[in-house]
């Protein structure tokens, strides 16, 4: 959530690669952007309303100055939280005397408190957010500290969350900080960029140092590391990344999401790729534990409600389930003898990251399933399993969930001590889903699109393992489609949904080859008898579909397989309702605010 990218070092078009790096970021947030670079011993700042891969560097406007030579300069792809989407609002903020700029990406609870304070001492504010009083409090202390001494004065004022960069028209230097909100540093050759996440610098540099919670980086000719409460200098390890540059771009294809939903064919079996041992070592951590929780936000928790299905079922285990944000709620059930499992595809989201701290205090062992490596819930978890996808872009998360699934899946066969069978049948998930994802099969699903994208509401039902995907198959249609979709246990519908059903409304059933089927055929007759239009996502065909999408028999995988045609469904709704699949309205991709 919001995207910052800032660079430093001896080429002297800094603006342009901050443009270039906040382009990669703005699957991070996309409501506006702004760039302040260091020329002439002045901090100049220049911001737009709108997303910034419309802003064509060649051609500015006549007033912008981004193309003035510089080697310092950062930037922002903002999600809005406090204050509305206008230019004033927009990152870099100064402060009143236009000497600091900074950049934020969370959010500073007491910023009102702060605010009242400053006002009283003068200081002059131009934005409704919360970011600009940092701004104003480095100015403050800057009366009587260094910048680096004030950064630190300031942060330790700051109550809630947050990523910054900080720049200053006097000195030569770009600092960082953060407490819950990402940032990385790239280091190339004698030259730095800082970013919140990797992609942006890859085409630079594979090298990074990631800060941590409650440190600050000093960024000039050379990069220095410190503890902000205790001052201390922090020796970082440089980590190598093994992304490939090509693995974060669209290459061929139109948008991420297509190429993501694509990349299916290959990413199962990469996720599955794991090492025995540690499998069976977490599968005995699971059995031991007293109360196994799997958490997750947004399509991560309805992984973690497949997780609960796939346990009982396949290992005859109960895990209990719940969301990131409702995690505190539960907390009084956790000891030091619970196994908290994460599920994050950015492993930065708030909610669930919140949840593991809380879950740390209370002594419990803490497991992330994540796919980026060296993410915050990677460094503060006892144990974490990457899931191998490679930079996931598209807002709408398709092959992350599918490997997340995957490996929960691996899981519960090695609880059963059937490790060698899980991953026999997933092997062979992966090459049924390399089978079914081919033109032809694209073909049909578009041509379902354009029968049902005028809707204005759609349902989807499930059973059993199917019950999770069908939530997940609406969340889906939600974000890039924006028809009103909602996904039920076939079951509940005659309590309650089945009054919303009408002619013609599409309603898509999930069905597999097990002991749910006859139900939630059913179930789909019941919606069939009153008008529903119903699309069957299931091995064989039905009489009560209206519209059959066949899908491979997938066994206990079968939810990896049955979400992937909605998937494409979603992503061919949102091009025929000319909505831009990769930024979705009002989301971002990694929801690093609370
Ligand atoms: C956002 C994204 C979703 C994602 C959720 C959790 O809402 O739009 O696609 O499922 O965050 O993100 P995580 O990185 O924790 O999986």
């Amino acid at each position: 959530m919001c995207g910052i990218f800032a660079y430093k070092g001896p080429k002297t078009n800094a603006s342009e690669l901050v443009i270039k790096g906040l382009k990669k970021l703005e699957y991070r947030g996309y409501d506006s952007w702004g760039v302040a670079s260091k020329c002439d011993g002045e901090v100049s700042i220049y911001k737009e309303i709108g997303k910034i891969s419309d802003f064509d560097f060649d051609n500015p406007p006549p007033e912008c100055d981004l193309k003035r030579e510089c080697s310092l300069a950062m930037g922002h792809s903002r999600w809005a939280t406090h204050g509305g989407v206008t230019v004033e609002n927009a990152h870099p903020h100064y402060s009143t005397d236009k000497s600091i700029a900074i950049v934020h990406n969370g959010i500073i609870e007491n910023y009102i408190e702060l605010r009242n304070e400053l006002k009283e001492k003068g200081y002059k504010f131009e934005s409704e957010t919360d970011t600009e009083v940092i701004a104003q409090l480095i100015q403050e202390y800057k009366k009587d500290n260094d910048i680096v001494e004030s950064v630190k004065k300031a942060i330790e004022r700051l109550e809630g969350r947050y990523a910054i960069l900080v720049m200053c028209a006097d000195e030569d230097k770009l600092i960082a900080a953060r407490r819950g909100s990402p940032l990385i540093v790239g280091k190339g050759e004698d030259e730095f960029f800082v970013a919140s996440d990797i992609p942006a610098f890859l085409e630079y540099t594979r090298n990074v140092m990631y800060l941590d919670d409650d440190q600050m980086v000093v960024i000039n000719d050379k990069v220095e590391f410190f503890d902000i409460k205790s001052g201390d200098k922090i020796d970082k390890r440089v980590v190598e990344i093994d992304w490939d540059v090509e693995s974060a771009e669209k290459g061929d294809f139109p948008h991420f999401m297509i190429k993501e939903i694509s990349e299916q064919k290959d990413t199962i079996a990469r996720a599955i790729n794991q090492d025995d041992e540690m499998i069976m070592k977490i599968a005995e951590e699971i059995k031991s534990a007293y109360g196994t929780y799997i958490i997750g936000c947004g399509t991560a928790g309805k992984v973690a409600l497949a997780g609960s299905y796939l346990f009982s079922k396949v290992a005859e285990r109960h895990v209990n389930t719940t969301f990131g944000s409702e995690f505190p709620s539960m907390q009084n059930f956790i000891t030091d003898k619970s196994l908290v499992i994460a599920i994050s595809q950015s492993g930065e989201t708030a909610d669930t990251m919140e949840a593991l701290e809380i879950a740390k205090k209370k002594g419990a062992k803490v497991l992330s399933i994540i796919n980026v490596e060296g993410s915050s819930m990677d460094r503060i978890s006892d144990y974490s399993i990457y899931i191998k996808a490679g930079p996931e872009k598209a807002v709408a998360s398709t092959k992350a969930t599918t490997a997340q699934m995957a490996i929960l899946t691996l899981l519960a066969y090695a609880c059963a001590d059937k490790l060698d069978e899980g991953k026999i049948l997933l092997v062979d998930t992966a090459s049924k889903i390399n089978d079914m994802l081919n033109p032809r099969y694209e073909e049909h699903i578009l041509k379902l699109a354009k029968q049902i994208k005028d809707h204005e509401s759609m349902y989807v039902i499930g059973k059993g393992m199917n019950y999770p995907m069908a939530l997940e198959a609406a969340i889906k249609l939600q974000e890039v489609s924006y028809i009103h979709a909602e996904g039920f246990a076939g079951g509940e519908l005659k309590h309650g949904p089945i009054a919303l059903i009408h002619d013609g409304v599409p309603c898509i059933a999930l069905v597999s080859n097990d002991e749910t089927k006859h139900e939630i055929i059913s179930n789909a007759i019941e919606v069939g008898s009153r008008g529903g239009y119903i699309i069957g996502v299931s091995p064989d065909n039905h009489e009560v579909f209206d519209y059959w999408i066949k899908v491979p028999d997938g066994g206990n995988a079968s939810p990896i397989i049955n979400i992937i045609p909605v998937q494409l469904l979603a992503y061919q709704l949102a091009l025929l309702r000319e909505n831009n699949p990769d930024m979705p309205r009002n989301l971002a991709k990694s929801v690093t605010v609370k």
